[in-house]
């Protein structure tokens, strides 16, 4: 049992990599989920992002679609010995919610540290997608409309609290320069997770 997750900013090309990776590992039948939106308290949390509520009850909001994703997916599939990647987890909050509730309380990420102890179940590896803002937006521009974490000065303190985070567990993060190419991440993104499910590649390729 590994618990994997994918970190980065919107834009970062997360989502696409998600599903290169369900392709590309479907021989180790990991469960492939997602935060928010696992449960049915992320349409919870999707509309409070669209109605802009306050960032403590956001940030609660996210913590608690955390909590049922743990319950209903995480943690049975951890316990019958499954590989899980989760497209986005726990560092999204750490990173999204330090820069949302930064001039509101005093220290957030201890905050949300401290409102996480417990009960979380922390992350094996995580693979962090880093590329400069101007280009994860230029990726969106065309998505429809913006949400408000979608914007520059937002997601440059987001990108930066992730990659603080990633220099405090240097060990499980792999940062990964996310303007390569689609196939080339995608490739070198499936070595890494096999290397981390102690699973070799070369009987896998395509
Ligand atoms: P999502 O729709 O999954 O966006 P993406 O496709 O970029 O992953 O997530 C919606 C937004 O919610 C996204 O901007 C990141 C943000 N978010 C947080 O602020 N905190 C969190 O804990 C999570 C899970 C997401």
């Amino acid at each position: 049992m590994v618990l994997i997750t994918l970190e980065g900013i919107d834009g970062s090309g997360k989502s696409t990599l998600f599903a290169a990776l369900q392709r590309d590992l479907a021989d180790l039948s990991p469960v492939f989920t997602r935060e928010p939106g696992a449960t049915w308290i992320g349409d919870q949390v999707r509309r409070a992002i669209a109605e802009e509520v306050d960032p403590v009850t956001e940030a609660l909001l996210f913590a608690a679609d955390h909590a049922a994703h743990l319950d209903a997916v995480i943690r049975p599939a951890l316990a019958e010995g499954k590989i899980v990647i989760s497209d986005r987890y726990t560092d999204s909050r750490y990173a999204y919610q330090w820069a949302t509730l930064e001039g509101v309380l005093p220290d957030p990420l201890a905050w949300l540290r401290q409102v996480h102890a417990g009960w979380t179940v922390p992350p094996d590896h995580t693979l962090l997608l880093v590329l400069p803002v101007e280009v994860a937006l230029s990726r969106k521009k065309h998505a429809g409309k913006r949400e408000h974490f979608e914007e520059a000065a937002l997601l440059e303190r987001v990108q930066e609290h992730y990659l603080r985070l990633a220099g405090e567990e240097p060990y499980r993060f792999m940062v990964v320069d996310a303007e390569i190419g689609e196939e080339e991440l995608a490739s070198f993104a499936e070595g890494v997770v096999r290397d981390w499910c102690g699973s070799s590649r070369s009987r896998h390729r395509r």
